[in-house]
């Protein structure tokens, strides 16, 4: 029998005003599993972060979160339940330094009874950020503050991660690193993630399963060996 999911997205449609985004969307994230929603430019994978969330889009349908329903629950509380955010603008303060924009990830403990990671424990996981601990958010490059937004988001210890493209805008050597440590830190801690992303190799690289979304549509969804045996699916659907 399938374990039950830890997040699941029921017949969602998402608004921003009058405008229409998302249709009657289902998905599910299972306990472990790696799932990335995969879509082009503007099919709407920002707007079902956001709506999963609670980050302004008008929602309609279901968001069920270790078996509650969370739907429009804002993202603080979200956070404190332990969801691990990584926004497609990553909000990394430009003024502060690398140690002190981690530390801004103790405030999505919450109530549950873990102890936020402490610095030397995110070094061990990310070396390169303690080579710029000293750095302020705003020198570093893009690769280096997508590092820094996923490791303050671990801070927390969260029982989820939501990653929205973490590859976009950064070079191909650095995107080779970033799978590298999420994959590194899925084996060590086994968590559970929803990506989106267009970049369909390093997609590849990460997923156990995948969606694919398609103006606004969940357009197909299967395991990734179903993806990689269903060539059409990428050229009708994909920029590839
Ligand atoms: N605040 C907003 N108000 C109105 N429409 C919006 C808003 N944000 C996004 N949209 C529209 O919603 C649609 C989906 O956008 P969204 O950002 O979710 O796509 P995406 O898949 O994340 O694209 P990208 O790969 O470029 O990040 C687009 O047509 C976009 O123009
Ligand atoms: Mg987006």
């Amino acid at each position: 029998m399938n374990q039950a999911p830890e997040l699941a997205v029921h017949e969602v449609d998402a608004f921003y005003g009058t405008s229409h985004i998302l249709y009657g969307v289902d998905l599910e994230v299972p306990p472990g599993a790696a799932v990335v929603v995969l879509g082009r430019n503007g099919a709407g994978k920002t707007t079902l972060f956001k709506s999963i969330m609670g980050l302004g889009p008008t929602v309609k349908g279901e968001v069920r979160l270790f078996g509650e329903n969370v739907t429009k629950t804002p993202a603080h509380k979200l956070a404190r339940l332990g969801v691990g955010y990584v926004p497609d603008d990553r909000r990394i303060y430009a003024g502060f330094d690398v140690v002190e924009n981690l530390r801004l990830g103790d405030y999505s403990v919450g109530k549950r009874d873990v102890t936020p990671m402490s610095t030397e424990e995110i070094f061990a996981l990310f070396p390169l950020l303690e080579r710029l601990e000293s750095r302020r958010g705003g020198q570093l490059s893009g690769g280096e503050q997508q590092l820094l937004a996923i490791a303050r988001a671990l801070v927390a210890r969260p029982r989820i991660m939501l990653l929205d493209e973490p590859s976009e805008g950064l070079a191909p050597v650095i995107v080779n690193s970033l799978v590298d440590a999420i994959a590194d830190l899925r084996e060590t801690t086994g968590l559970t993630m929803l990506l989106a992303e267009q970049n369909v190799p390093f997609a590849m690289r990460l997923a156990s399963h995948i969606y694919v979304l398609e103006q606004g549509r969940m357009v197909w969804n299967g395991t990734k060996d179903e993806f990689d045996a269903n060539p059409t699916i990428k050229e009708k659907h994909l920029a590839v």
